[in-house]
């Protein structure tokens, strides 16, 4: 059996993604209680994308977990450039307890991973943003009164539906057994591969999940409603292109007029006020996009303890 990895949101069962994120609001509670990484022990914070909160949130994370954080600038390492995946995965996984990266294909991190034997985190790739969508349903689990809450529960997203937030508010909220709709334009569809499996896991865990370019059947009942830039890291070239397409799906207070009257709004942030957002509502009450950002810090601490703590008990199995 090799190390367990979170490379998206389907990487875990829906028994332990309820654990990770009931261990994310005890971790919330009291910060330093956990120590895994007490020596300090290493976790390279890797990055080929521009970052704030993954940064500081993982950074933050492995001090408070008694850890050591290395982050690593990767346009400085140049990894697949200056020296292939496969070379800066054997150098990194002799040294670290575990490994976080944001970069661009999904299938650089799982090369990177299926050469360690440390658990590797996707801090955001093109297709999944998993480690936001743990903090997401933390935020929703919290204002819906519990973890066990989540399940039956409607998350509708709103704007570009084939990027990173889309697909993984798709597979998590499939995987947590919520109703998530994706309301998107026709040629902004998520890949085929990406709904088909979010379908079969709805098919066992009771979730439903749905495609749909009609705003207000969307919106309708909604107790969650999310968007995200309509330009993600490394479309800035098509930012003109990108923009209206996406116009009748801007989340305003119209739009949240459709949803549940106490429905809460998240974004994952950097947001865009006027374009997929208006201040109205990102900085009006119903908004919980700081709480959502903190919450990084809480999800990623639980995901990395219940990760050490699953290499531990195979290290055990296996001596
Ligand atoms: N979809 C956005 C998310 C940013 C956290 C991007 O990939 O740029």
């Amino acid at each position: 059996m090799t190390v367990r990895h979170f490379l998206k949101d389907s990487s875990v069962s829906p028994a332990e993604q309820s654990e990770i994120l009931r261990l994310a609001i005890e971790v919330k509670a009291d910060r330093l209680k956990r120590q895994p990484l007490a020596g300090p022990q290493a976790v390279a914070v890797l990055t080929d994308k521009p970052t704030l909160r993954t940064q500081l949130s993982f950074c933050v994370g492995v001090a408070e977990l008694g850890g050591y954080p290395m982050f690593v600038d990767g346009k400085l390492a140049g990894v697949g450039r200056r020296e292939s995946v496969a070379d800066v995965a054997r150098v990194l996984g002799r040294q670290v307890a575990a490994i976080v990266w944001r970069t661009y294909g999904q299938d650089r991190i799982e090369e990177l991973a299926s050469l360690v034997d440390v658990p590797v985190v996707n801090a955001l790739t093109d297709d999944y943003h998993p480690c936001q969508v743990l903090a997401d349903l933390q935020t929703a689990a919290e204002h819906l009164g519990g973890v066990d809450r989540l399940a039956g529960a409607k998350l509708a997203y709103f704007g570009d539906g084939a990027n990173n937030m889309a697909q993984s508010y798709l597979l998590g909220g499939a995987v947590a057994g919520m109703e998530v709709v994706i309301a998107t334009p026709g040629d902004y569809r998520p890949k085929a591969a990406v709904l088909a499996e979010a379908e079969a896991i709805a098919a066992r865990t009771g979730a439903k999940v749905a495609v749909t370019q009609d705003v207000a059947e969307a919106a309708v009942s909604a107790q969650i409603v999310a968007t995200d830039t309509w330009v993600s890291m490394g479309q800035e070239g098509d930012a003109e292109e990108r923009r209206s397409p996406f116009v009748p799906y801007r989340v305003d207070e119209a739009l949240m007029a459709k949803a549940s009257p106490d429905a809460i709004f998240i974004h994952c942030l950097p947001a865009y006020r006027g374009s997929e957002v208006t201040a109205g509502v990102i900085d009006g009450p119903q908004s919980r996009v700081w709480d959502e950002a903190e919450n990084r810090l809480h999800a990623q601490k639980a995901l990395l303890i219940w990760l050490l703590a699953q290499a531990q008990a195979q290290t055990r199995a296996q001596g």
